[in-house]
């Protein structure tokens, strides 16, 4: 069976249970949002769904370029399997465009190209706000060795080199995303979850946002957008 046990771990957008087996467990996701470091917090009706759905077809689609997840598979509209992971406490930030804080950070424009795409490292960290950091800031705090972060920097490429046509054959443009890994049994998968909350996506019609960004700037028709994932990854 793999109904949900004991809660191991609350986030902000999902809850953790042991599973049967004590390699893998069980996420629930929640329709809690939060922004700028739970400053902002909110409801998102049903991203919990849509959250749970668009994150099992693109780690399906990832899997199927060779790239190992965590993803075994998703019980119900707001449960995934997956296997247990000790997660890297590194947010792997790839970059296609100019946008969010790296516009404001650098004063580039928001929209220009980056060719090609850019990948950053932040330290996970609530209590320091999620500092971006580089490799010899994560060396000195024994949080990853040179030899992980290569790996962790190839792995980002590579998924953006899959998620990238993915995404422009349903007319959206992937602006940028966040990954999160873990080690199962030594080695480097990706984990966490791949969705409107973890990427920027602008329609290409219209160039509107499509994603978390309608929540964090009170842009409206929040429900609507994340609905509009669903059915073109999904549908
Ligand atoms: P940023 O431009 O705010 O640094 O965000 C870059 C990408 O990372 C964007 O697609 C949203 C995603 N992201 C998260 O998944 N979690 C976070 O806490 C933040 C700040 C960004
Ligand atoms: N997950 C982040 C938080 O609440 C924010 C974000 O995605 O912008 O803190």
């Amino acid at each position: 069976m793999d109904t949900a046990g004991s809660m191991l771990y609350e986030g902000k957008a999902k809850k953790i249970f042991a599973a049967a087996r004590p390699d893998q467990v069980v996420h629930y996701f929640k329709d809690d949002a939060t922004a700028f470091n739970a400053e902002k917090r909110g409801t998102i009706v049903d991203k919990g769904v849509v959250n749970n759905k668009v994150s099992e077809r693109l780690f399906t689609l990832i899997e199927e370029n060779r790239i190992s997840t965590h993803f075994l598979k998703r019980l119900s509209d707001r449960e995934m399997l997956t296997k247990k992971v000790a997660i890297v406490p590194v947010e792997v930030v790839v970059r296609n465009l100019v946008a969010g804080s790296l516009a404001k950070r650098l004063g580039l424009p928001v929209g220009d190209a980056i060719e090609p795409a850019i990948v950053e490292f932040y330290y996970k960290n609530d209590a320091l706000g999620d500092p971006l950091v580089n490799d010899d800031h994560l060396r000195l705090m024994n949080v990853a060795t040179p030899g992980v972060l290569r790996e962790l920097r190839e792995l980002a490429h590579k998924v953006n080199a899959v998620l990238k046509p993915f995404f422009a054959e349903r007319k959206m443009q992937l602006v940028d995303f966040k990954l999160e890994f873990g080690l199962f049994h030594n080695k480097l998968i990706l984990a966490d979850e791949i969705s409107p909350d973890t990427c920027r996506f602008w329609d290409m019609g219209t160039g509107e946002s499509m994603d978390k960004d309608r929540f964090r700037k009170d842009m409206g028709k929040i429900e609507e957008a994340y609905q509009e994932v669903l059915k073109r990854v999904c549908g």
